[in-house]
């Protein structure tokens, strides 16, 4: 089955936690990606990145391509039909089947003790506030003081106060927010959240 029918095949078996009717573009995953090393420390290939909800994996295709060799690439997924697909179709990927709110956890379970970037496709709009929260605390443990964090948001969302709420929530939660430029190229068009430095 090709990605974008996997991927509508998804949301019309859980729209309530895809969130999305089609994969992210590659123009938005470059945007999304732009945080991720393409060196270690030194040169070295030491890098960790963090991928949530990779659905089909659009986004997961752009982080490759930019890591160094060596670096560890997970994917932290909810729906296993999803986990599945990026098992069967992204052999290189360490795709991890769990839920974004045990982050640390998962992270521990996996041996990861530094993450350089966390990339986001979770499905802001579906969370109530407090799962907001939770998941934002706990990639904000991941990144620590050094990492950095992106993730995207619909530009028709931002006429709806939820998405507001949530621009407000980042802002409290760390202390640089910067927004990108329009992706036009997307379906439907997006911008994208670069968070760093979360707020002790
Ligand atoms: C809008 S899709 C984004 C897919 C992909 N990143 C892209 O941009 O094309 C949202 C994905 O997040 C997953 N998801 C939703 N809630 C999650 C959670 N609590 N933990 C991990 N993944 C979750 C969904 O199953 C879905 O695959």
């Amino acid at each position: 089955m090709s990605e974008t029918r996997e991927f509508l095949t998804a949301f019309l078996r859980r729209p309530t936690t895809m969130g999305a009717v089609a994969p992210s573009s590659a123009r938005l995953g470059a945007v999304l990606a732009s945080v991720v090393p393409t060196a270690g420390p030194g040169g070295r290939g030491n890098v960790t990145v963090v991928e949530l909800g990779p659905g089909t994996g659009a986004v997961s295709a752009v982080i490759a391509e930019r890591l160094p060799a060596g670096a560890r690439h997970l994917a932290v997924e909810l729906d296993p039909a999803m986990v599945a697909y990026l098992r069967r179709s992204r052999p290189d990927l360490e795709v991890v089947h769990g839920d974004a709110r045990q982050l640390g956890a998962l992270l521990a379970e996996h041996g990861v003790e530094h993450v350089d970037a966390v990339i986001c496709g979770l499905p802001w709009a579906l969370f109530d506030d407090t799962t907001q929260t939770e998941i934002l605390a706990e990639i904000s443990r991941a990144i620590g003081t050094t990492g950095a964090f992106t993730t995207f948001a619909y530009l028709h969302g931002m006429a709806l106060g939820a998405a507001r709420r949530f621009r407000a929530t980042l802002r409290g939660t760390f202390q640089e927010v910067l927004v990108s430029a329009t992706v036009w190229r997307n379906v439907p068009p997006a911008f994208v959240y670069v968070c760093r430095r979360p707020r002790t």
